[in-house]
């Protein structure tokens, strides 16, 4: 590929072209994809507004730069391995001639059910490659996909289909989770109880019993009985809304993250060839969600637009044992794996004892995601994992940004422990006090922004571009605010020290405090709630709970087992606060606003630092919640 960096100075004459040309810069990378119609214009931007436009007024397809861009070439590749939750089930591999055809099987079952450009289609799946074909028939059609997690209870399901106004679900029976079953549909028929959805396609991966309601739900295999595997391709503009993901902000609900068609096919490709430098025949693995933004650009979009093989698991990392992902890795000779920071904690904790039993010599580089990896599980990873001999990349990035940002290049950019190192052409970073200056130079820390846009970023969230407009371009002048802390060492490299706003990091998952409060005080004997995260020895973060309750009737141990299975109900099991300590009263400033400062110390347990405790309209709560603790 013409547009892959190869070496260390490469990578730096590419960023200089991408910072003084932009326009340019993007314009040669972009004319290795299939478009219809070409942009008249490469990028018109406004971040005030905001309002940003990639590859203005050219057409496309995005699935036919996946297929028809390269059939004739690769049909015959293994596009998608699957392998599945339990060891002893046959998996199943996709060439991509077969998933084109699968693709424009599922697109035609959509059309025929009324389905077509614009349409909104929740897919709530769990990792089979149908998932995959779900995505791929919606963006064939021009209808617009959101994926949300299959862990995800059924009230948040149903926010997501009423925010999204979603005309269509895509669903199983259940789910294979480790050793669990997971009622997959039944959460669906909840969801839908007040909604208007018109038609349910439930994929049969269990066989589990379910309901099927008569007219409104029908299953995989039948509505694709009957279709031709051949569907063209509707043509879309490059703005055009290619999917909406929903994540967790600071306040209220989580957003609608608008992604479009152009700009995010051009950077998925690009960010996935360099990032991780996939040569031919690669066997490369993402061991994420596809409800996660990491599935949507690193399982799906930028693999496949590559022409790579992705393998998608369904399982679990430690199901039947801790061996599991290297068994898979052995199994399929994988060559780059991504994973998480968590997932590699958890592991390590099993000793190498899991890992000696497997063949890892395939690997040639390992990617992490989603949290900061502190330096022991950086260490164990390169050393254990990776023998000494695969970079390590340490990918930053954002739902919001819709691919990597900050990261090495595979075997080129020398890797610093903990350091997601360099940004990538295209990306101008920059550091900012809490007053909004930018701080230039070497050794700085600040907040995280983005001066310049970048075609995969954020368009907008969805019904509200105010909240788009608010959360992301009003923080800081003309610039995009990531939520993050960074620091920039004397070497000019970037090392990202986590979220500076109310948003927490379980296991790589965000969720909001205020998303989780809500859910606490949901119960009826909550009166109220602060939620803060504190440092957790596997999930980087744990959700830690203060809750003041009426105790009439009840015991503590009994509210708070009450509390946690509210919450687990309401958004899903990840939210489940790690610890509740019930307490008398929260620490509040005379203007009534909760000091989270003070909560987030105690929840660390460093009690003797408090700071600047001086605005407090009552001092003695805060004795209170310190012995509560101890
Ligand atoms: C937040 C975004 C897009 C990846 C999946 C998570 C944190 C992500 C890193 C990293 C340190 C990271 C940030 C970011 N984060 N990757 N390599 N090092 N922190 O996507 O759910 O939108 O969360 O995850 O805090 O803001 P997300």
């Amino acid at each position: 590929m013409s547009d892959r960096i190869h070496t260390l100075s490469g990578y730096l004459y590419e960023y200089q072209k991408s910072v003084t040309q932009p326009e340019e810069f993007w314009a040669r990378i972009a004319d290795s994809f299939h478009w219809r119609k070409r942009w008249s214009k490469v990028l018109k931007w406004n971040f005030d507004e905001p309002d940003i436009q990639w590859f203005v007024d050219a057409k496309l397809n995005i699935t036919e730069n996946i297929f028809e861009r390269h059939l004739f070439t690769i049909g015959d590749r293994p596009a998608i391995i699957w392998e599945a939750n339990d060891p002893n089930e046959e998996g199943r591999t996709l060439t991509y001639r077969e998933l084109f055809h699968e693709v424009n099987r599922f697109a035609n079952a959509l059309k025929s059910k009324g389905i077509g450009k614009g349409d909104k289609v929740i897919i709530y799946m769990p990792m089979v490659p149908e998932s995959a074909i779900a995505m791929l028939a919606c963006a064939r059609i021009g209808a617009i996909h959101s994926v949300v997690f299959a862990g995800f209870s059924s009230s948040a399901l149903a926010d997501r289909v009423i925010d999204c106004e979603a005309k269509a679900i895509l669903t199983s029976d259940g789910n294979f989770r480790g050793s669990k079953k997971i009622a997959v549909k039944a959460v669906v028929d909840e969801a839908l109880e007040k909604s208007s959805v018109e038609t349910v396609i439930v994929y049969e991966r269990t066989k589990q019993d379910v309901t099927m309601k008569e007219g409104r739900d029908h299953w995989w295999h039948d509505v694709i009985a009957e279709e031709a595997d051949l569907c063209p391709a509707e043509e879309m503009d490059s703005e055009d809304m290619l999917f909406i993901l929903y994540t967790s902000g600071s306040t209220g609900k989580p957003k609608g993250v608008v992604h479009t068609t152009g700009g995010y096919m051009v950077y998925s490709q690009y960010s996935f060839d360099n990032v991780f430098q996939y040569s031919e025949g690669d066997v490369y693995w993402c061991t994420a969600d596809v409800g996660w933004i990491t599935g949507h650009s690193y399982i799906v979009y930028g693999p496949l637009l590559a022409g790579a093989t992705t393998l998608m698991f369904e399982g679990v990392p430690t199901f039947p044992d801790a061996g599991r992902f290297w068994a898979v890795v052995e199994k399929h000779k994988v060559n780059v794996f991504y994973t998480a920071p968590t997932a590699i904690r958890a592991l390590q904790a099993y000793g190498t004892e899991p890992i000696n039993n497997y063949d890892l010599s395939s690997l040639k580089v390992l990617g992490s995601v989603g949290e900061p990896i502190n330096e022991e599980a950086w260490h164990w990873y390169h050393t254990h994992i990776g023998k000494n001999k695969c970079p390590i990349v340490d990918t930053w990035w954002q739902t919001e940004t819709g691919g990597i940002m900050v990261s090495p290049i595979a075997g080129i950019t020398p890797t610093k422990p903990a350091y997601a190192t360099l940004p990538l052409p295209g990306v101008q970073l920059c550091i900012v006090d809490p007053e909004g200056k930018e701080l230039t130079g070497n050794s700085v820390e600040g907040n995280l922004c983005i001066k310049f846009p970048w075609p995969s970023m954020i368009r907008t969230t969805y019904g509200d571009h105010e909240r788009c407009k608010q959360t992301y371009f009003s923080t800081y002048k003309g610039m995009y605010f990531t939520g993050d802390g960074v620091k920039r060492d004397h070497d000019g490299y970037y090392r990202i020290l986590g979220r500076v706003d109310d948003v927490i990091n379980v296991s790589g998952h965000r969720l909001g405090t205020a998303e989780v409060e809500n859910a606490i005080n949901e119960h009826p004997k909550v009166i109220e709630s602060a939620v803060v995260g504190y440092p957790h020895e596997v999930k980087g973060q744990g959700i830690y709970a203060y809750v003041i309750c009426d105790l009439t009737n009840r015991t503590e141990a009994n509210l708070v087992n009450e509390i946690k299975e509210m919450v687990s109900q309401i958004i899903g099991p990840i939210a489940k606060p790690d610890k509740i300590q019930l307490v008398s009263g929260l620490p509040k400033t005379r203007s009534g606003k909760i000091m989270r400062r003070i909560l987030r110390k105690v929840a660390e347990g460093s009690f003797d630092s408090m700071g600047d405790t001086s605005t407090l309209l009552d001092p003695d709560v805060v004795t209170k919640i310190i012995e509560g603790k101890k």
